[in-house]
């Protein structure tokens, strides 16, 4: 069976400064160990001076296409050329705001993959389909979409990060046992197809975590681990965040 091992990604969407990077890589470095992957997604400007300072990095987003004419995007190769090891494809927030369907995701994904990128995909259902009993529909049609362009082993080089829209930047954390039930389904979902692969791959929950869930939630067997947003703007709270997470994958 393969190992896995426990991730923390602080997802800072549009915040941040470079006193920022300064401030977090510092205590990053501190906290650093072989034993757990700590990955910042800053704003694009930003990611040189992360990388400069020692913290494995990645885009917060790519562009889907090769260069061309696409004012204002991203090429994920120049990305990839600085120094960058992930992306994050289908964050809710570019679901939502910026109509990303699941289309357009599975190109990101496999973009990333092209140029070398990890991309973690995220998924995750928004409040009226949990209430309406949808969570498992959504989040194997967000997988599916990737599985039916790329393939399942496409999955073996990625990570995937289940976030409830109802939890992100809410204070409403999902319980660990609603988290782990939808971590589970999607191990379950993926092992289904290949085990080995569903075994080894690194499912983040992301959705208000903080310092004080943190341990609970990634106690739990199917979470490997966080992609913080809020908590990942405060060094303290971050650090106290990534040190929950060792040994508990
Ligand atoms: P919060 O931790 O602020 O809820 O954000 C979660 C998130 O969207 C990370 O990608």
């Amino acid at each position: 069976m393969t190992k896995r091992k426990p991730m923390v990604a602080g997802n800072w969407k549009m915040n941040g400064s470079l006193a920022l990077v300064e401030q977090l890589s510092d205590a990053i470095n501190e906290t650093k160990s072989a034993e757990l992957d700590i990955v910042l997604f800053p704003p694009f400007p930003l990611i040189p001076a992360m990388l400069k300072a020692g913290v494995i990095s990645g885009s917060q987003t790519i562009c889907e296409n090769e260069p061309g004419a696409y004012t204002g995007e991203v090429d994920a190769q120049l990305i990839k050329d600085l120094g960058a090891q992930y992306t994050l494809v289908g964050h809710s927030e570019r679901r939502s705001i910026y109509k990303e369907n699941s289309t357009t995701v599975a190109n990101k994904f496999a973009r990333a993959q092209n140029v070398g990128l990890t991309p973690i995909l995220c998924v995750g259902e928004s409040e009226s389909e949990r209430e309406n009993a949808l969570t498992e529909q959504v989040v194997a049609a967000q997988i599916d979409a990737v599985i039916e362009k790329l393939g399942v082993a496409a999955l073996k080089d990625s990570v995937i990060a289940y976030e409830p829209v109802w939890a992100i930047g809410t204070g409403k954390t999902a319980s660990p046992e609603q988290a782990q039930n939808v971590h589970k389904f999607i191990r379950d979902k993926i092992a289904a197809l290949d085990s080995n692969l569903a075994q080894g791959l690194t499912i983040l929950y992301g959705g208000s975590v903080n310092e004080k869930n943190s341990e609970s939630l990634f106690a739990q067997a199917d979470i490997d681990g966080g992609l913080i947003g809020g908590a990942s703007l405060k060094a303290d709270s971050f650090i106290a965040i990534c040190n929950s997470a060792k040994g508990t994958v």
